[in-house]
């Protein structure tokens, strides 16, 4: 249901055409609204994502839907051996990450242009594949879960951030009104994309989470599979393994 659920209406063509586009239009003003409108939180939530990982020096590390690279980033950081590289379709977020890359002197942080239903990379490649609030932008949630599967060595893990709903009151209410009332008008003003921050509450609706998720991963061909609800469930962390 969640790959229905587009930025500028079904007559304007694909999703994968219109999450390109919407992301290549706010890529300029991207970093800011994700840490003014979450106030930061997504960057706790990123170092918390990686605690998952169990193997303590993965050697390359695939970050799909990489954007403007942050998770990537976060990653090198923690594992500085690593050799890390990012995919994304938007050309716009790419660059902007790239220009983060080379201010920050980082290393062996590789972006490129790729969709995660057809990852350029020969099968058991990764020790880890990682992805921060991009699985609800895919056109096809299971292609792109399988070609990370396919990417990984066995025993390799993946791990997957992504928004989820509040259940409890009554913070659900408040998030809720937050999220539908309050950011989209900011995200509107600042990004000048009329559309992209409608789209964000829309598809977080339309996402399966906890253990509908949890079921996607199985079909993609990981194992012991865990979700872990952060901050009263407004987002989620997923780890799984390739057997
Ligand atoms: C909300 S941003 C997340 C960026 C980054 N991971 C982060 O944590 O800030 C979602 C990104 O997913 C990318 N994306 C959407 N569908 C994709 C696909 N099928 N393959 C690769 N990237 C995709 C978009 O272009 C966008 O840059």
């Amino acid at each position: 249901m969640s790959e229905t659920v587009v930025p500028y209406g079904k007559e304007k063509g694909s999703k994968r055409q219109q999450v390109e586009e919407m992301f290549d239009n706010i890529s300029h003003k991207y970093d800011f609204l994700n840490h003014f409108l979450s106030l930061g939180i997504d960057v706790i939530w990123r170092k918390k994502s990686l605690k998952k990982i169990n193997n303590k020096a993965p050697e390359k590390i695939l970050d799909v839907a990489t954007g403007t690279g942050d998770f990537a980033i976060a990653a090198k950081k923690k594992y500085s051996k690593a050799e890390v590289v990012g995919i994304d379709i938007s050309n716009g977020m790419l660059e902007v990450g790239r220009e983060k890359i080379k201010k920050k002197g980082i290393e062996q942080v590789q972006l490129v242009n790729a969709d995660s239903a057809e990852i350029p990379y020969a099968d058991n490649t990764f020790d880890v594949a990682i992805v921060a609030f991009g699985v609800r932008n895919f056109e096809n949630l299971l292609a792109g879960l399988t070609e990370m599967n396919r990417v990984l060595k066995p025993n390799g893990e993946i791990v997957v951030l992504e928004f989820s709903k509040p259940k409890a009151f009554p913070f659900k209410q408040i998030y809720n009104f937050y999220f539908t009332h309050i950011l989209p008008r900011f995200g509107k003003l600042i990004s000048k994309d009329n559309a992209a921050y409608t789209y964000l509450p829309e598809s977080v609706k339309a996402f399966p989470e906890g253990p509908q998720f949890l079921e996607i991963l199985a079909q993609a061909g990981f194992s012991d599979n865990k979700a872990k609800p952060l901050t009263f469930g407004i987002s989620s962390i997923y780890h799984g393994t390739k057997k």
